[in-house]
């Protein structure tokens, strides 16, 4: 791997398409992963703010935050926030940030502000999760060249894969020019209906499509999950019990899997070559 700190997996959470549970993913497999002792930390890369919001950090509460550390030159350390949950921190979306798409096409290394700033300092973290916003946007650019591996949601319906040949399309350009490990994680079924059939018809599309990419593990659509972020918690706080909870759980334990394969066969590899978006 390349990255100054080996033992840190940097992952991106990225689907362009909206709603598709990008964030709700990082909240909770960030709290279940610091729940099991990892040191985790959360990079909120929508402007949106929906992961600062979910993890407790109300707007008001919020400084420093991604924008500072892609553009003022902080660092992780000056501008991660502890969470309600141990061992999870979060790096807030401040409001600057809906602007910082416009700002980076003239910005000196405009495709790596954000891998420049996690290569200073991610030591302190054994994963990072960058919750990207539904774009192919420069932000999200950032994102794939800054990570190790992405992992997609995906919703189960009739529009599921439609866009991905563009996302993987690019996942191709980012290995090509900038980031040439950059790997896929995995791809998680998320509100997933059980009683509805197209669910299921799409899930196999979507394994027949990405084979065994596809988590086992598929997020059921549970109104707990989407009750939590009103009261600023991750569904593992508010609802231990629940059916989204434990699929949490149980996907966190197949990404750990998953990461320990990755780290347990990795070889040295030669740092990619930087270039220039033209
Ligand atoms: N498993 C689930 N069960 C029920 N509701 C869910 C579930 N997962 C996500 N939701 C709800 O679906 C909506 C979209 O989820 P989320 O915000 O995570 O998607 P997103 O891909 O991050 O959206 P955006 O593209 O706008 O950033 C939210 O209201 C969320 O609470
Ligand atoms: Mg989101």
């Amino acid at each position: 791997m390349t990255l100054p700190h080996p033992n840190c997996r940097i992952i991106a959470v990225v689907n362009q398409k909206g709603g598709v549970g990008k964030t709700t993913t990082t909240v909770n497999l960030a709290t279940a992963m610091a729940a099991v002792g990892k040191r985790v930390l959360v990079v909120d890369a929508d402007p949106q703010g929906n992961a600062s919001t979910g993890l407790g950090i109300e707007r008001a509460a919020r400084g420093a935050g991604c924008y500072e550390l892609m553009f003022d030159g902080l660092s992780v350390e000056d501008v991660a926030v502890p969470t309600i949950i141990p061992n999870l921190y979060v790096i807030t979306s401040s409001a600057d940030l809906a602007g910082a798409e416009i700002q980076l096409v003239t910005t000196e290394r405009r495709e790596y502000r954000m891998k420049d700033a996690l290569d200073r300092s991610t030591k302190d973290y054994d994963v990072v999760f960058i919750d990207c916003p539904p774009s192919l946007n420069l932000i999200t650019l950032n994102a794939l060249i800054a990570s190790h591996a992405i992992m997609i949601p995906l919703q189960p319906e009739f529009y599921a894969l439609e866009g991905m040949t563009s996302l993987l399309q690019t996942v191709e350009a980012v290995r090509a020019r900038f980031n040439p490990s950059l790997d896929i994680q995995g791809v998680v079924l998320t509100m997933y209906d059980r009683r509805n059939s197209l669910s299921d018809a799409v899930a196999r599309d979507v394994r027949a499509y990405f084979g065994d990419k596809v988590y086992e593990t598929v997020i059921p659509r549970n109104v707990r999950v989407s009750e939590a972020p009103s009261y600023g918690k991750p569904v593992l706080l508010y609802d231990l019990k629940c059916t989204g909870s434990r699929a949490y759980m149980q996907l966190a334990s197949e990404v750990l899997k998953r990461e320990f394969a990755v780290l347990a066969g990795e070889e040295d590899e030669a740092p990619p070559q930087e270039q220039e978006v033209v």
